[in-house]
C-alpha cells in the first residue's frame, strides 16, 4: 500500500456564532490524496469543500473553529504546527489556485514581478534569474508573448489569462508537492474553461504533482481524475476511484449527483 501524501482525518468544525456556540459545518471529513494522483472533490455548493481545503493551508476564515480531527502531511499534523512552521509549508510544499486570480494578485505590481518575487522567496537567486523563470512559466501555460505580458499589471490580463498566470505561479514557480485547485475555472467564459482545465491536467501530469481539484464539472472529472471524493452537507458521502464512482456509485447521493449532471449510470 502506498502511503497518502495528505490525509484528512475526521476533520470537524464550525462557525462561532454571536451566542458563543459553534454551528457545525464540517462533520468528521476524511479523505486521502495519493501521491501523483489527481483527486476530485465534488458536491453541491455549501458542502464544505472549500473550508476543508482552506484548513489544509491554515487559511480558513477567522470565525471557523476546529472541533476535532487531524490533517497529516508527510507524517506531521498540519493543524498542530505554529504559524512559522506553517509558512514554510504554504506555497513551498502545498499551493492553491483560487477561483478569481485577478483578485488574488497584487494590483500594484506587474504579474512578472509578483511571480519573480515568489520564485526568489522559495528558491533564492538573482532578480534577473527569477524574472526569467517567471517569463518561462508564463510561456509554459501558453500565454502568448510572455516577456511583454510579464511587464503588465493584473488588470491588463483577461480572467482566463490571469488564471493561467496563477496556475503558473502555483504549479511552476512554487514547485509544490501538492496543488489544490478550488473551482479554478468557475466564473470564466465557458469557451475557455475546457482549455484551462486541460492545461491544469497536463501540468499536474508533467510535474508529477499530487493535486486536489474541487470542481462542479463532472465531465472533466470523469475524463481526467484518478479518484473522487463526494461531499454533502459537511460530510464525505463516498470516496473511490473515478471508475468506481462513475460506474458503480454506492451511495444514493452520488447517484443523484451523477444523474443531475447526466453522467454515469441512470438511477
Ligand atoms: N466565513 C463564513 N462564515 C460563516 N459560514 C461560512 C463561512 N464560510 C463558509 N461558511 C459556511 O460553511 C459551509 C461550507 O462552505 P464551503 O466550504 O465554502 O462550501 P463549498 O466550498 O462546498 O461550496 C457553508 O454552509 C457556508 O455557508
Ligand atoms: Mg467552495
Amino acid at each position: 500500500m502506498t502511503a497518502a501524501l495528505l490525509s484528512i482525518d475526521r476533520l470537524s468544525g464550525g462557525f462561532l456564532g454571536a451566542d458563543g456556540g459553534i454551528a457545525p459545518v464540517l462533520d468528521a471529513v476524511s479523505y486521502d490524496l495519493m501521491p501523483g494522483q489527481l483527486t476530485a472533490v465534488v458536491g453541491e455548493t455549501g458542502s464544505g469543500k472549500s473550508l476543508t481545503a482552506l484548513s489544509v493551508l491554515g487559511i480558513q476564515p477567522p470565525a471557523f473553529r476546529r472541533t476535532g480531527g487531524r490533517i497529516l502531511f508527510g507524517g506531521r499534523d498540519l493543524l498542530s504546527l505554529d504559524a512559522a512552521a506553517m509558512r514554510t509549508i504554504r506555497g513551498a510544499r502545498i499551493s492553491i489556485v483560487f477561483q478569481d486570480a485577478r483578485a488574488a494578485m497584487n494590483p500594484v505590481f506587474t504579474v512578472g514581478r509578483q511571480m519573480a518575487d515568489v520564485f526568489r522567496l522559495h528558491h533564492g537567486g538573482s532578480a534577473r534569474h527569477a524574472m526569467d523563470r517567471a517569463i518561462e512559466a508564463l510561456g509554459r501555460v501558453r500565454i502568448p508573448e510572455p516577456e511583454r505580458r510579464a511587464r503588465q499589471y493584473p488588470h491588463e490580463f483577461s480572467g482566463g489569462m490571469a488564471q493561467r498566470a496563477m496556475i503558473a505561479l502555483a504549479a511552476l514557480i512554487c514547485q509544490p508537492s501538492l496543488l489544490i485547485l478550488d473551482e479554478p475555472t468557475t466564473g470564466l467564459d465557458v469557451t475557455i474553461q475546457a482549455d484551462i482545465m486541460t492545461l491544469i491536467v497536463e501540468l499536474c501530469r508533467d510535474q508529477g504533482l499530487t493535486a486536489c481539484l474541487i470542481t462542479h464539472d463532472l465531465g472533466v472529472v470523469a475524463e481526467t481524475c484518478d479518484a473522487v471524493v463526494v461531499m454533502h452537507a459537511g460530510r464525505v458521502v463516498e470516496t473511490g476511484s473515478t471508475e468506481q464512482i462513475f460506474t458503480a456509485p454506492a451511495e444514493p447521493y452520488t447517484r443523484r449527483l451523477l444523474a443531475a449532471s447526466q453522467l454515469g449510470e441512470p438511477v
